[in-house]
């Protein structure tokens, strides 16, 4: 997808279909737009940057985070939305419409779109089908670069800094859009380490593992749980994507091939380590982990919201 429109510093009505558009900049201006809207938040701060503006969010995949995160986001910056989840069964989709169709549907009355959808490239499709901005909240087992902006944002937050850092990123590479668009952010920063950690049949797909070296992302392979790193400076844990698969008997052979334990943790953890997960988590971190305070996977969770009123008040307001 290097194709793409960049980012090239300025967020004003662009889609959001991948990382690939992002510059390191660009990452560094969002998060300092990040720090101002996390205040709102936390303090619960009437907002009216997007009053006027109604956003439409339209999940064809199941969503708590993504879809929470970004409601909310909208609607404490004043923005009305307007929200469907399965649109397959309770919207014109139902009767046959075209992605097209629907797509021009919500963008006469909304400002922009937010969209998951099954497979990957919709998100473009949609962005094809419209003026106003496509943001893509997952598409199939593509990306999902929101997410990997939040979890930029949660690494820069605690290490300040997206350079030099070594991370352990485990669980189902092959299906797993959020590492997909996580590994493209961090191959935009120098001297990033990364050692992936899957079952063999679940690797990250090789076209991406060459475009992420090309780029120049140091990428180590590993089997197992013994020869991870002590120095890391993040666990990115993933679930394996069970609705991905065809035979659901392999899913459950390879569900729980990685689990993060306390023990896990004391043999190759480290005092600065954070552990990460992009959630739900279905067994892959024991809950006896949670109370570590290294557990960061609640605070990341949280974090999308404030990197969602970012980049929805960088994308809808004129600088
Ligand atoms: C992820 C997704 O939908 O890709 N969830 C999320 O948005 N936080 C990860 C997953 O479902 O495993």
């Amino acid at each position: 997808m290097t194709d793409l429109p960049k980012v090239n510093g300025d967020f004003y009505g662009k889609n959001i279909i991948s990382l690939d558009q992002f510059a390191a900049s660009d990452l560094t201006l969002l998060f300092k737009h990040t720090q101002i809207h996390k205040k709102i938040a936390d303090y619960n701060r009437p907002s009216k940057r997007l009053a006027g503006h109604i956003i439409s969010l339209l999940f064809y995949e199941p969503s708590s985070r993504t879809f929470g995160s970004f409601l909310s986001a909208a609607q404490r910056l004043g923005a009305g939305t307007l929200a469907i989840q399965n649109p397959e069964t309770v919207s014109s989709v139902a009767k046959g419409e075209t992605l097209e169709d629907t797509i021009r549907t919500f963008a006469s009355y909304t400002s922009a779109i937010v969209i998951r959808s099954k497979k990957e490239g919709t998100a473009q499709e949609a962005a094809n089908a419209t003026d106003i901005p496509i943001i893509n909240a997952g598409d199939g087992t593509g990306e999902h670069p929101t997410q990997a902006l939040l979890d930029m944002y949660t690494l820069f937050d605690r290490f300040g800094t997206l350079s030099g850092l070594t991370g352990v990123i485990v669980g189902d590479l092959l299906n797993g859009r959020t590492v997909h668009s996580l590994l493209r952010g961090l191959s935009l920063f120098k001297n990033n380490h990364i050692y992936l950690l899957s079952p063999q049949n679940l690797q990250l797909p090789t076209p991406l593992l060459k475009h992420l070296q090309t780029k120049g992302l140091t990428i180590h392979i590993l089997t197992s749980t013994k020869n991870m790193p002590i120095n890391a400076h993040f666990w990115y844990w993933t679930r394996v994507q069970k609705e991905r698969f065809v035979h659901l008997e392999e899913y459950e052979k390879l569900k729980h091939s990685f689990i993060l334990t306390p023990q896990l943790l004391k043999d190759k953890g480290n005092p600065n380590l954070i552990l990460m997960h992009p959630l739900p988590r279905v067994g892959e971190i024991e809950e006896g982990v949670d109370n570590d305070p290294r557990a960061y996977y609640f605070k990341q969770m949280r974090n999308g919201l404030y990197v969602r009123m970012a980049l929805f008040d960088l994308i809808l307001n004129k600088r």
